[in-house]
């Protein structure tokens, strides 16, 4: 399996390493703008092979798509990410002239592959790729809920004081301030989490999981990592193994919840083809009130790549 990875920074080196070191992909290209700079985060992920144990093989290109040719998957960090007081959103206009480039030249060189969108305003550039990309939804969407949902589960682990690996829970919605987590579908070894949590504990968490991103920002002064990358290298492992384990996945909706012709967080079954099936849970009225709300906020700045689009 082939894999390249748009972005050698901070988000797209730490996926080729995962990818690297998990053995998820057997040839992993990392390219980026930035003369030589993926070249040497690839050489330094190779090195760390005779370490790790693994024969996984990085391979560094400035900008030089051929080397990308015949990918199954490629996943897109390349773009801007937030500095301190700056939305998500403050960065569309930039990283979709980036994405938009670079989602030509994957096309290009492998016109089957599954591409998984990771830049920022994800929801609308995960949109950004598929206008661009020319190809079947199933097989365009974009990495947030593995991210936002791992926060949460991180979150309540700490609380609980129990494993991160028992926690198990579905969000949904646009990556951002209005991503809607659900407690009535978290829960601890099956148990329900509102049978371990009280109401208020639970609020918390849940207001702290949706400024997640914020609050590395604030501690870093630029966006998070570590988790990001291993969560767009999980959702690879899903694709590259045919594993249909399900995530939430920014994907392309036809009329799932009421809603089409927008990409919005939803559970769906990630298999060799991409997003086999989108999963419909029955939401009650809340979280479907919260659900639309969320559906706004992102077709608001889909309307703004709309507009963009149509003055160009
Ligand atoms: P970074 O600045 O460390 O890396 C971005 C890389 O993209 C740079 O090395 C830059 O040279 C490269 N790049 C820029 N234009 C390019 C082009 N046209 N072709 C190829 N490479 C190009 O940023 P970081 O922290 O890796 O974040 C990347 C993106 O991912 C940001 O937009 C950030 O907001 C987003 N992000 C999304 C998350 C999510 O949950 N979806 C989580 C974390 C970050
Ligand atoms: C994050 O959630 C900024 O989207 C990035 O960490």
């Amino acid at each position: 399996m082939k894999v390249t990875v748009v972005g050698a920074g901070n988000v797209g080196a730490t996926c080729a390493d995962v990818l690297a070191s998990r053995e998820i992909a057997n040839e992993i290209i990392l390219l980026d703008i930035k003369e030589g700079f993926a070249e040497g985060k690839a050489l330094d992920i190779w090195q760390t092979a005779p370490i790790n144990l693994y024969d996984s093989r990085t391979i560094g290109s400035t900008n030089d798509y051929a080397m990308t040719k015949d990918s199954d998957v490629v996943v897109i960090t390349s773009g801007l990410p937030r500095k301190p007081g700056m939305s998500r959103d403050d960065l569309i206009a930039t990283n979709a002239g980036i994405v938009k480039t670079v989602t030509e030249n994957v096309i290009k060189y492998s016109p089957n592959a599954i591409i998984v969108v990771v830049s920022n305003p994800l929801d609308v550039m995960t949109y950004c790729a598929y206008l661009n990309a020319k190809t079947d939804s199933k097989k365009v969407f974009g990495m947030a809920g593995v991210l936002d949902t791992a926060r949460y589960r991180a979150f309540l682990a700490t609380e609980l004081n129990v494993s991160p690996k028992d926690i198990q829970a579905v969000l949904m919605g646009g990556h951002g301030d209005t991503m809607v987590p659900l407690p009535r579908y978290t829960t601890v070894a099956g148990i329900p989490v509102t049978e371990l949590i009280s109401e208020e504990k639970l609020n918390e968490i849940i207001e702290r999981t949706k400024f997640g991103g914020g609050e590395i920002v604030k501690l870093l002064g630029t966006s998070a990592w570590y988790a990001p990358g291993a969560a767009a290298a999980q959702m690879v492992e899903a694709i590259v193994r045919d594993q249909k384990r399900i995530f939430p996945v920014c994907a392309w909706l036809t009329g799932e919840y009421g809603l089409k012709d927008i990409y919005l967080g939803v559970p769906v079954v990630l298999g060799k083809n991409g997003i086999e099936r989108i999963i419909e849970l029955d939401l009650n009225d809340a979280e479907k009130a919260l659900l639309s709300e969320s559906a706004e906020a992102v077709k608001s700045v889909m309307d703004v790549l709309d507009n963009m689009n149509a003055t160009a």
